[in-house]
């Protein structure tokens, strides 16, 4: 019996698959080298931009062809979109052949639902879920380890979809993350770990015996064994300085720091809930080349938020000539259902959004090309 998954969204999401690979390599599957050849097909799905949704509904359909040759096949659909109740029951109703429905909160029952199968189609949203600090990881990536230390967000930016489908912020226990790593390192196969969570900053803030950010990366630096340590993602207004101070003293330490910046526009950072100003943000930048001058800098930006004028537009694109990143993802809004900006006044036309983020691709590029000196 074999096993595929099909993985959208973040490196939080790809992680989450190798769960549900571990889950599934535990009940007998083994992995297939494609979805023609397997016998359950988990798609596990991102919710974050309309477009990763419309992907899925389109790739979720052209499976029909493969359950009507093997009538035996499992079809399951989790993660972020389904976490969605309509977006779910629009998924049953759409396409009968699919066996499995659930949430981002009910994967680490996934071996239930692939046993209840037989008695009929599977649909369950769980609201809340407790961290799962013991399921194995089926690790994909070879270099790299990832380890998850907290799930969720409580930052509720106005445009997006992660709080709702995620859960508030919950930390793991410093314990259980320094027993994960120090297997990874004992083990040996894995040179480079990278520890997630959707606002890293705030690690341990909800924990009982309380831990900042900076002393879990020193704990975890402290740990024997040849290994790099990075992270992701930094909220700009959390990003202390013992978290910078740990990046330029740890020599295990990667020296990159990716921080979504989302807008270089003081009015639309206010819109977006950021809770930072574009000043601000650039002090940070400042403090990081300062400290340490060889630090790798990314960023996220999202372009034609509701409102946004040409010259607010204008303010992110100085804001990227000024910063002088390494890189950055540049994003058209969309609009997620439920979140307070879909229903702000002044939503921006497709075409200019489409205007806006070729521009700032553009800008980017000239700036690499240049030597961003
Ligand atoms: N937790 C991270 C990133 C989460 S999502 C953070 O706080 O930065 C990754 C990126 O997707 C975001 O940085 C943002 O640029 C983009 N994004 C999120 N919601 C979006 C939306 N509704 N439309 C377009 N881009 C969005
Ligand atoms: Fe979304 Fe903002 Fe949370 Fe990032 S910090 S996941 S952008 S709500
Ligand atoms: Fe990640 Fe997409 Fe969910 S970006 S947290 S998989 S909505």
């Amino acid at each position: 019996m074999k096993y595929f998954v099909v993985t959208y969204g973040c490196q939080m999401n790809v992680h989450e698959s190798e769960k549900i690979a571990a889950i599934l390599e535990n009940m007998g599957y083994t992995l297939a080298n494609d979805r023609n050849e397997a016998d359950i097909i988990v798609f596990n799905t991102c919710a974050i931009r309309e477009g990763a949704e419309d992907r899925v509904f389109g790739n979720v359909g052209n499976l029909k062809r493969l359950k009507k040759k093997n009538k035996e096949l499992i079809i399951a659909v989790c993660g972020c979109m389904t976490q969605k109740e309509q977006t779910a029951q629009k998924l049953m109703q759409k396409f009968p052949f699919v066996d499995i429905v659930i949430g981002t909160f009910n994967i680490p029952k996934l071996r239930y639902y692939v046993e209840a199968v037989k008695k009929g189609r599977q649909f369950e949203l769980l609201n809340e879920g407790e961290l799962d600090e013991t399921l194995p990881y089926k690790r994909s990536d070879k270099d790299n380890a990832w380890v998850n230390i907290m799930q969720g967000c409580n930052n509720f930016c106005t445009y997006c979809i992660v709080p709702y489908v995620r859960g508030r912020e919950k930390s793991r226990k410093e314990e259980n993350i320094l027993k994960e790593i120090k297997e990874i390192v004992r083990e040996g196969k894995h040179k480079k770990i990278t520890l997630l969570g959707q606002n890293v900053n705030s690690y341990g803030k909800d924990l009982e015996k309380q831990v900042t950010f900076a002393k879990l990366l020193h704990d975890i630096c402290a740990i024997e064994g040849n290994f790099t340590l990075s992270f992701m993602t930094s909220h700009p207004k959390d990003l202390t300085d013992d978290v910078i101070e740990a990046v330029k003293n740890e020599d295990k330490i990667e020296k990159f720091i990716h921080l979504p910046a989302q807008s270089g526009n003081n009015r639309i950072l206010k819109l977006m809930n950021r809770r930072y100003t574009r000043e601000k943000y650039l002090e940070i930048i400042d403090k990081i080349r300062q400290q340490i001058p060889n630090c790798r800098i990314t960023s996220d930006f999202i372009v034609g938020f509701p409102s946004e004028t040409e010259e607010e537009f204008n303010d992110t694109c100085t804001l990227v000539q000024k910063a002088k990143f390494d890189s950055i993802f540049a994003f058209m809004y969309s609009p997620r259902e439920g979140t307070v900006a879909s229903n702000m006044p002044d939503q921006i036309s497709e075409k200019v959004k489409r205007e806006r983020v070729n521009k700032l691709l553009a800008i980017e590029k000239r700036m690499q090309k240049e030597g961003k000196s």
